[in-house]
């Protein structure tokens, strides 16, 4: 969700910018812009497009057409203002000196918009970022401060979440970083600075970053990067090496991120279990919650969004069989607003791959502020949720880039099971031979996901069956349900097929009357204990025409054979390792269906892979 770039340095700032934003593409945007000094003009030039990077690409021919060794780039995902070339960052103030990209939302834009009108200050565009750009100048301008004071009187001011990048055409030979609830991140080259939304923007030019906390404002030169706390006080900035290979990030021959991401599911997994588990138990790096703390706690709250939350119900079945804990799942968005019974005999456990979704990050917030030890289950290292929680357990899945996630909902998955065996060995509610054998499993795993992954044609095929439908039923009981809930997901987001997820027993109570000749039902009958029961459902709603694609063991394929039309098989494995195998054919099934339908698959309308606004 939006994406910035900066660069100060010596070489031409406008392909580096435009490099940049098209590793950012992956977030979700839907209009972009750059803003640099030109030298031979002595001003800033602005160009600015609606729709995809390439637009503005081609209007500054690969960047060829914009000169200058300092600016700011930007893909906007409109929240204030329709997305247009005129509400697209940077935004510029109305004397043309001041440019700044934002990420995030000004909250209180509506009444600083009021007071620079009243000052007799012009607007061109709806956005809240533009009220930034003009502030910042009403004080530099106006009441003749410095750059760097303007900005600080300007955040005085204002009241939300952001992430900034300026750009002054009286000082350009640096840009000035802010950042508030919203990352940013800041990349030491060779006589060059970068700032950036993320890594992967700027990992091609340097790997020494330094992560900006709440408050921070740096000031970016070629020559270096000085930061300041809120205080405006100076401060030393770690750096930190990053360590991951440019090919992790880009498509590898694959035609999708997605269908990258969906293959590399085994050897994340890989990465993920097997240097945690040791002679039938579960080592996790740097953990410090001591056994009486484990032993002590009366609840754990598991706190997320979108698949990292679908994690989270799949957890609650799991965690509470395992440990006799009771769990709770939360959405983020609804806990930071429900006055939630947290306190510090309960472990909330925050899930996010991206570890910068907003909601999450104020739902973590709460949970502190309540007295709660916060354990998070993150997948980038060094993101703001890593970094506020108590104690951190990564994914290690590598970057993700398409926006529906896979490979990330498959470790963070895992690392719930090995949560799960390490609390009960703790707890004594697992015996030691129960451990071994779903450690046995786990480590069985990523072989078991290659053996789905070596034969996506029998999905592909069905796809081509069923991608014209316009609705889709997922239907389960148990961790089937949890699973239907993501699988229904999956497909709804990349390939906007309306579909539903519901627990099968619920089916008499509404859901079944929408069952007719011809709807599509998914029924997800992987869990054994229940395989019966998923049976009796298949049978109901073919009893009303549907059509029902089944989703079962090799062992119980046959019998599911005899009443579903058609029958997705997933090789027999422990019951806790069911959902993490069973969600592989659900991915390729939505990515077939958004395939054939013709859909944008790793940058769906209207989505963003980073949700970094409320
Ligand atoms: C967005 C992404 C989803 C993700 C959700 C939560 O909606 O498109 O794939 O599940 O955010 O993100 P997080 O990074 O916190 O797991």
């Amino acid at each position: 969700m939006c994406g910035i770039v900066g660069y100060v340095g010596t070489e031409q700032a406008t392909p580096i910018l435009l490099e940049g934003l098209s590793r950012l593409e992956y977030r979700g945007y839907d209009s972009a812009g750059v803003a640099v000094y030109s030298r031979q003009q002595e001003a800033l030039r602005v160009y600015k497009a609606k729709g995809r990077l390439r637009v503005l690409s081609d209007m500054l021919q690969g960047g060829a057409a914009a000169d200058g060794t300092t600016g700011i780039g930007h893909t906007r995902w409109a929240t204030h203002g329709a997305p247009s070339d005129v509400n697209s960052h940077p935004q510029v103030s109305h004397s043309g000196k001041i440019a700044v990209v934002h990420n995030g939302i000004i909250e209180n834009y509506a009444e600083l918009k009021e007071f620079l009108l009243s000052e007799g200050v012009p607007f061109t565009s709806e956005t809240d970022t533009e009220v930034v750009a003009q502030l910042i100048a009403y004080f530099y301008e106006g009441e003749h401060l410095s750059l760097l004071e303007a900005v600080g009187r300007t955040l005085l001011r204002l009241e939300g979440a952001y992430a900034l990048g300026i750009l002054c055409a009286d000082a350009p030979d640096k840009l000035i970083a802010v950042r508030k609830d919203s990352p940013l991140i800041l990349g030491y080259g060779e006589g060059c600075s970068f700032l950036a939304s993320d890594v992967t923007a700027i990992l091609r030019y340097t790997r020494e970053v330094g992560y900006m906390d709440d408050g921070e404002v740096a000031v970016l030169t070629r020559d270096g990067i000085a930061c300041y706390n809120y205080l405006m006080q100076p401060i030393e900035k770690e750096i930190i090496h990053i360590d991951w290979e440019i090919d992790a990030a880009e498509k590898g021959g694959y035609e999708h991120f997605m269908f990258k991401e969906i293959m590399e599911q085994p050897e994340a997994l890989r990465r993920c279990i097997f240097p945690r588990v040791r002679d039938g138990a579960v080592y996790f790096e740097d953990f410090h919650l001591s056994d009486d703390y484990i032993c002590a706690l009366k609840k754990i709250c598991i706190i997320a969004c979108g698949s990292s939350y679908h994690v989270g119900v799949v957890g609650k079945y799991h965690l509470e069989r395992m440990t006799r804990i009771p769990v709770e799942v939360a959405l983020a968005s609804e806990f930071r607003y429900m006055d939630p019974i947290v306190d510090s005999s309960t472990l909330v456990v925050v899930i996010s791959q991206s570890g910068e979704t907003l909601d999450t990050m104020a739902a973590l917030r709460e949970a502190k502020r309540l007295g709660a030890h916060v354990l998070s289950i993150v997948n980038v290292v060094g993101s703001s949720i890593a970094r506020e929680s108590d104690q951190v357990l990564y994914t290690w899945a590598g970057p993700e880039i398409a926006v529906a996630t896979t490979k990330g909902y498959s470790t963070q998955l895992a690392v719930v099971n090995l949560l799960g065996v390490y609390f009960a060995r703790v707890l004594g509610t697992m015996t030691a031979q129960a451990c071994v054998d779903l450690l046995e499993e786990m480590l069985l795993l990523p072989g078991k996901m290659e053996q789905v992954l070596a034969h996506p044609e029998d999905i592909q095929y069905w796809a081509s069956q069923y991608f014209n439908h316009d609705s889709v039923f997922y239907i389960g009981r148990n961790v089937d349900y949890a699973l239907g809930l993501e699988a229904s997901l999956k497909l709804k987001e990349i390939s906007y097929v309306h579909s539903e997820a519901y627990a099968s027993g619920e089916l008499k109570h509404g859901t079944i009357s929408l069952v007719e000749d011809g709807t599509l039902v998914v029924a997800l009958g992987t869990y054994g204990r229940l395989f019966e029961k998923a049976m009796s459902n298949v049978v109901e709603v073919k009893a009303r025409g549907a059509d029902v694609l089944a989703l079962t063991t090799e062992s119980r394929a046959a019998e599911m054979a005899k009443t579903a039309t058609a029958v997705l098989t997933i090789p027999d494995t422990h019951e806790l390792v069911l959902p993490s195998l069973g969600v592989v054919p659900m991915q390729l099934f939505a990515y077939y269906v958004a395939l054939m339908r013709g859909c944008d698959i790793d940058k769906p309308r209207n989505l963003a892979k980073s949700v970094t606004v409320e």
